[in-house]
C-alpha cells in the first residue's frame, strides 16, 4: 500500500484521528495545568500565561495545534460520511445501535459542538489577551466572564459535552494505534476515566469557583 492509498483507507484515516486526538488530549492536559494557576491568583495566573506566550517552543507548538485541529475535524467529518453509507442499510443499522455506546455514536455531533464552543472560547480569550495592548490583566479577562451566568452555563455545558467525546475517544485511540489488548485494555478504560474525570471537572470547578467567588 502506498503513502496516498493508507491515508484513503479506513484503517489510515482512524490512525490519524487517533493520533492527532492523543495529542489534543495531551495539549488538554497542559492547558489545564496553565488554568489551575488561577487559584494561586492574579500575577502567579498573568506570570504563567505570560511565559507560555513568550515561549519560543510553545509559540510553534500553537501553529501545530491548529493544524492538528483542523486535520482531527476534517477527517472526523470524512470518516462519518463513510460510515453512515455502510450503515444505511437496515440490519447493519440495527446491529450498530445496539453493539455501540451512546458516547461512540455521537462522536461526530459532540465533536461539531466542541468546535462552537472552540470558536465562542477563542473570542472570549484569545482574542482580547493578544490584542488588548495588555491594558487589562489576563486573570481579569477570565475571572470576569464567569461573573456572567449565561457563559459559566455555556461552559460547563461543554465540558459535559467534552467528557463525553473523551470519552469514546480515548479508548479508542488505543486501538486504533494497535495499543489495546484485552489485558491492556482494564488498564486503559481505568486511566481514561481518570483522565476524563480530571479535565471535565478541573476545568468545571475553574468555571463555576469564579462564578461564585471573587
Ligand atoms: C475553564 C476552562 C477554560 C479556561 C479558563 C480557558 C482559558 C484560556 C485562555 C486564558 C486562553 C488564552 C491564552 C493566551 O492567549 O495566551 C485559552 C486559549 C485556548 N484554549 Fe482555553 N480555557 C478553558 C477550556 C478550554 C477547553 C476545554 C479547550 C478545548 C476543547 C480549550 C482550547 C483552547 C485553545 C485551542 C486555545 C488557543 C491556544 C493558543 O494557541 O494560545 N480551552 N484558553
Amino acid at each position: 500500500m502506498n503513502h496516498c492509498n493508507f491515508f484513503q483507507s479506513s484503517v489510515g484515516k482512524k490512525v490519524i484521528m487517533a493520533s492527532t486526538g492523543v495529542f489534543l488530549m495531551i495539549f488538554l492536559l497542559l492547558h489545564l495545568s496553565v488554568n489551575l494557576f488561577l487559584f494561586s491568583g492574579e500575577k502567579a495566573f498573568n506570570d504563567a500565561v505570560f511565559f507560555m506566550r513568550e515561549n519560543i517552543f510553545i509559540r510553534i507548538m500553537e501553529y501545530v495545534l491548529a493544524i492538528g485541529f483542523i486535520i482531527h475535524i476534517l477527517f472526523g467529518i470524512k470518516l462519518h460520511l463513510e460510515n453512515k453509507k455502510t450503515k444505511g442499510k437496515v440490519d447493519y443499522a440495527i446491529n450498530y445501535y445496539f453493539s455501540t455506546s451512546f458516547s461512540s455514536r455521537t462522536m461526530v455531533y459532540t465533536g461539531i459542538l466542541i468546535l462552537c464552543f472552540l470558536v465562542l472560547h477563542l473570542i472570549n480569550f484569545m482574542i482580547p489577551m493578544k490584542y488588548s495592548n495588555h491594558i487589562i490583566s489576563d486573570y481579569y479577562i477570565v475571572v470576569s466572564l464567569f461573573k456572567n451566568p449565561f457563559y459559566t452555563f455555556i461552559y460547563v455545558f461543554s465540558f459535559l459535552i467534552l467528557g463525553i467525546h473523551l470519552n469514546h475517544g480515548f479508548q479508542s485511540s488505543f486501538k486504533s494505534l494497535g495499543l489495546s489488548n484485552d489485558k491492556k485494555s482494564v488498564w486503559i478504560q481505568k486511566f481514561g476515566s481518570l483522565y476524563l474525570w480530571f479535565i471535565c471537572s478541573g476545568f468545571s470547578i475553574i468555571a463555576i469557583w469564579f462564578f461564585f467567588n471573587e
